[in-house]
């Protein structure tokens, strides 16, 4: 039988894919590494189908290893027999855990089949969330800016774990960028927040994002340029 790494998308359980529903159906046990995964797989599956791992708040590479082994020693042997899920919010290729339980599995239980079902990741979804077209011919970075990271130099970025909104905006501001955040988008827990003032977000929440944007970019799609009147005469 299988893991199945799924992707939870951002937090709304309407937001689930298809498939990603029906894997959470078949599978025996559901594994989920956090309260708000835990709460949107809830939304589809039993509690008593939801299994807890433990996981150490921690970037100690040693302690970490740790409970990764443990947490594949306990998933694998149930994967040899029956389905097996293990969610992540977003989507589980996308700075996620799931890649710490793919590579322990490959290197310690490497006869147990891995597979991904996408999601709706926090880089897709921020663009209907805060109104921003990634037009055709542009080019959008994925970086991240936790603790004192805040890279600038491509023209359009989404930053994940924006901890600190402030310092950030600063930073980015200095470099010429226009900046827009999005807090909790799609979530249920707690609110959901888009603004340009970084003084709304000052207290740290994990679940933040930032767009920047160099000021005086442009991109002009074609069909931006219909004059309605113009057009309706002809
Ligand atoms: C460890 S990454 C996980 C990303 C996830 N796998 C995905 O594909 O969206 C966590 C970061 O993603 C961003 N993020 C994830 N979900 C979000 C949401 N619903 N609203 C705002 N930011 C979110 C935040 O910047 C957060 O610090």
């Amino acid at each position: 039988m299988t893991v199945y790494g799924v992707g939870l998308g951002p937090g709304d359980p309407g937001l689930v894919t298809v498939r990603g529903k029906d894997i959470l159906e078949e599978a025996s046990v559901v594994y989920s590494p956090g309260r708000l995964s835990r709460s949107v797989a809830t939304e589809h599956v039993s509690e008593e189908r939801v299994g807890d791992l433990d996981f150490p708040m921690t970037r100690d590479e040693d302690e970490l290893r740790e409970a990764w082994k443990a947490a594949a020693a306990e998933i694998a042997p149930r994967a040899r027999e029956e389905t097996v899920a293990f969610v992540t919010l977003g989507d589980p290729n996308v700075y996620s855990t799931f890649g710490h339980l793919r590579r322990t599995l490959d290197a310690f239980y490497p006869d147990v089949d891995v597979e991904t079902v996408p999601g709706v990741s926090a880089v897709t979804a921020f663009t209907t969330a805060l109104g921003i077209e990634v037009a055709s011919g542009t080019s959008l970075t994925l970086q991240e800016a936790a603790g004192e990271a805040t890279p600038t130099g491509p023209d359009r970025m989404v930053l994940f774990k924006v901890t600190d909104a402030p310092a950030t905006h600063e930073r980015l501001v200095a470099a010429g960028y226009d900046v827009v955040y999005g807090r909790r988008l799609y979530m249920e827990q707690g609110e959901t927040l888009v603004t340009d003032d970084p003084e709304e977000l000052a207290d740290r929440d994990y679940y933040t994002l930032a767009y920047a944007e160099k000021e005086g970019v442009e991109t002009t799609a074609a069909t931006a340029a219909f004059d309605v009147e113009t057009e309706v005469e002809q």
